[in-house]
């Protein structure tokens, strides 16, 4: 038997190289060797409370990303986390046994008091609990995610062990945070500090999606500085991102022959980005041809996100059934 593997992305918008490496390139590769699912986690982004137009089209977007990307919906579940009303049932009963205390002491609920505290909503605080549902309602084992998203997962191992102590069962398996084959690399972004983020602006993001010309400009303006003085200097961050970038995106003769040239402070930075973004459009144009061709087939995707629904609900169906037993609603 295969083991299950779950992970999501919530729909915010268009799936960026941060996006990719970070994720999605790792969901393709394990979808041969594990029984996957992966969804699109728009009840979470409800927490940001996105206009009815928004929600639909960011979840348009990751749907077609993923299968340009090469998911592929013969092998692995792909759904829609709204079209599986279990999820919702699940944290229902999940969140009468998650604590305030636990609850307010994660990590992900604290930044978003201070980064959004006109909207500290009760969503944001039972996130972990979601996520758990998410998790817990096919029995995954592996949830290849980043490093950012560990407290969650350890929560996720708390809800499901209270649930068994409580209903004295082993309906839940304990779930960890997977890498696949190689680590994860944390994509910088343009922007000179930090990773490559939506929350930084498109400025800091290249998007799968992005033309040629988009891409060019985006490079063109990515921060420099006055470049190098000395011989073999240490690289400042908005440099270093540069270099991360053109390491993931180039051929590494490429990559050595600029530091090679940066180090002898010969780098001319005009040069080296109009390499870094050519690479970028290698890299891209078989993606971006991909999500044009398929966001135009809108039967292919109703029929995707049919197929995985269903797929989803059967799997889902199940274990909402042996919760509901265990905790006591049965028929008369
Ligand atoms: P964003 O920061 O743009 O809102 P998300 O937080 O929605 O992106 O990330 C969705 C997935 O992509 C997560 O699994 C996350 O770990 C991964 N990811 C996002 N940005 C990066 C990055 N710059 N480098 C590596 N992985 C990333
Ligand atoms: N919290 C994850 C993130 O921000 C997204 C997510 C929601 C998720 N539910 C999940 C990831 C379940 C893995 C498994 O990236």
């Amino acid at each position: 038997m295969k083991e299950t593997v779950v992970s999501g992305i919530r729909p915010t918008g268009k799936l960026h190289l941060g996006n990719y490496f970070g994720a999605v390139k790792n969901f393709v590769k394990m979808q041969y060797d594990y029984n996957c699912y992966f969804f699109i986690a728009d009840l979470h982004s409800l927490t940001t409370h996105p206009t009815p137009g928004d929600l639909h089209g960011y979840v348009k977007h990751v749907l077609v990303e993923y299968l340009a990307c090469g998911i592929n919906p013969e092998e692995t579940t792909i759904y829609i986390q709204s079209d599986v009303p279990e999820v919702a049932e699940l944290y229902l009963y999940l969140n009468m046994n998650a604590y305030m205390g636990e609850l307010e002491r994660s990590a992900s609920f604290k930044d978003k008091i201070r980064s959004q505290s006109d909207n500290v909503n009760a969503g944001l605080l039972t996130y972990p609990t979601l996520m758990a549902a998410d998790i817990l309602i096919h029995k995954a084992t592996k949830v290849p995610v980043g490093k950012d998203q560990e407290q969650h997962l350890e929560m996720t191992r708390t809800f499901g062990n209270r649930f068994n102590r409580m209903y004295k069962t082993d309906l839940f398996p304990e779930s960890y945070a997977f890498n696949y084959q190689e680590n994860l690399v944390k994509v910088p972004g343009l922007d000179g500090k930090g990773k490559m983020s939506k929350s930084s602006g498109d400025g800091s993001c290249i998007y799968l999606s992005d033309s040629p010309e988009v891409i060019r400009k985006k490079v063109s303006r990515a921060v420099t500085d006055a470049g190098p003085t000395e011989e073999n200097q240490p690289k400042p961050e908005a440099i270093q991102n540069l270099f991360d970038l053109m390491k993931i995106v180039s051929p590494a003769d490429t990559m050595a022959h600029f530091d090679g040239l940066y180090n002898k402070c010969e780098l001319r930075y005009g040069d080296f980005k109009k390499q870094l973004a050519e690479d970028m459009i290698l890299f891209n144009t078989p993606i971006r041809e991909k999500i044009e061709e398929i966001s135009k087939d809108t039967s292919y995707l109703r029929q995707v996100a049919k197929h995985g629904a269903l797929k989803a609900r059967e799997s889902a169906q199940k274990t909402i059934k042996e919760a509901r037993e265990l905790i006591g609603f049965k028929s008369f």
